[in-house]
């Protein structure tokens, strides 16, 4: 049976880590892969996540099987960090292996609920997100998203192109820091988003892998919040990889807001489906965000550390939108600083990308994404004068 297996294709982002980790030059460059890493290149375990672990350790008594949804204060801990205070009537939930875990489960949901519904992603996303649609057999349609030239939002091109969404089709939205562009909408695109797609009938779905690292864990909650608060029916996915920088524990959350009367059925299906894939999700990084979540110290702790992870890359971002302005004695690259969130796709050719990759040392993704958090003071510079010599 297994002869019969053909080989699978390679997952860009991850295929990257991989030739990075292979190439032998000491002043190599990863801004590939979505991890953050601070000035020294290492990705830290947060203050607030030790200090709960060690808690964890003195104070665990047992592990046996937690909840097939996962903890209920986790759940709950969770729905409030992303929707605040009013959503619980609504909310069914489930803890998930990371945020990948909740995307896969969410689109499960979708196909169980209406195994014909369109799912509709932004035109680029992240591949991983076409990748399982197309696994699970699901439909899929595109929406235009990004303006290669100005390297800001098609919104025109995205209106016209979510106009045609039917009822009943599940739009993919990127609730905050948007990958792999990092262009994002402002409040008002946010609105008119939000009414042509009530007044199709369509079901949101959001991807929240980024909340905290754009413009604040508020602000970055705000159009998932409009969107729950609008919307009879809302799908959420969120992780806490990224944000809690505990991306091996997995993770993850999804969310289903529909009907107060409708709760039961919808949680015992998000239920069902955990049963099915693994029965029982993570649970340690969970217990860990619960913990921190719920103590008022830990809590400002990592709010904390997570804006100096924040300010860091916005730093970042200013000095990288400096250097190209001065190497390449233009204003192209000025979008750099006004991006949010991990990623900018620089609008460089594939050719281009190779080029840095092969002569230069430095890495990321075919579509010229970069990871914003991969550079530092030293390595912003070189990043600069590189681009300008291959892209002039
Ligand atoms: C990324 O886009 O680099 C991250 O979301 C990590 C991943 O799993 O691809």
């Amino acid at each position: 049976m297994l002869e019969q297996l053909n080989p699978q294709p390679q997952d860009k982002i991850l295929q990257l880590i991989a030739m990075y980790r292979e190439d032998p030059r000491a002043n190599k460059i990863d801004l590939g892969v979505g991890v953050y890493k601070d000035a020294t290149g290492l990705t830290p375990v947060m203050r607030a996540v030790k200090a709960a672990e060690k808690q964890l350790w003195e104070t665990e008594t047992t592990k046996t099987y937690t909840g097939l949804a996962g903890e209920p204060a986790y759940n709950a801990a969770m729905i409030e960090m992303i929707l605040g205070a009013g959503f619980a009537e609504r909310a069914a939930s489930v803890a998930t292996p990371g945020g990948t875990g909740a995307i896969r489960q969410a689109l499960e949901l979708i196909k169980l609920a209406s195994p014909k519904a369109k799912v509709w992603l932004s035109n680029p996303t992240w591949p991983n997100h076409p990748s399982i649609i197309k696994y699970l057999g699901m439909q899929m349609a595109e929406y235009r998203y990004f303006d290669a030239e100005t390297r800001g939002i098609d919104f025109e091109g995205l209106m016209q192109d979510l106009a045609n969404v039917t009822a009943g089709d599940a739009v993919l939205l990127h609730g905050c820091c948007h990958n792999p562009t990092g262009a994002n909408l402002n409040a008002d695109q946010w609105a008119q988003v939000a009414a042509l797609l009530l007044a199709k009938g369509a079901i949101p779905f959001v991807d929240l892998a980024y909340q905290g690292f754009g413009d604040g864990l508020e602000k970055d909650a705000a159009a998932t919040r409009m969107i729950a608060a609008t919307f009879p029916e809302v799908l959420i996915a969120a992780s806490c990889s990224k944000n809690f920088g505990i991306y091996r524990e997995r993770t993850g959350i999804l969310i289903g807001l529909g009907e107060a009367s409708r709760k039961a059925v919808t949680q015992g299906n998000l239920n069902f489906l955990n049963r099915q894939n693994y029965s029982f999700p993570p649970d340690h990084g969970a217990r860990l965000v619960t913990m921190i979540l719920q103590d008022d110290a830990l809590r400002a702790d990592w709010k904390a550390e997570l804006e100096e992870v924040r300010q860091n890359m916005l730093g970042l971002r200013k000095s990288l939108a400096d250097a190209l302005r001065l190497a390449t004695n233009s204003d192209r690259f000025d979008f750099v600083a006004s991006h949010r969130g991990m990623f900018s796709r620089l609008g460089l050719t594939e050719a281009q990308v190779n080029l840095l990759r092969d002569e230069h040392g430095i890495y990321m993704v075919g579509d010229s994404r970069i990871n914003i958090a991969g550079l530092n003071a030293k390595t912003v510079p070189i990043l600069a004068a590189a681009i300008a010599k291959v892209a002039s």
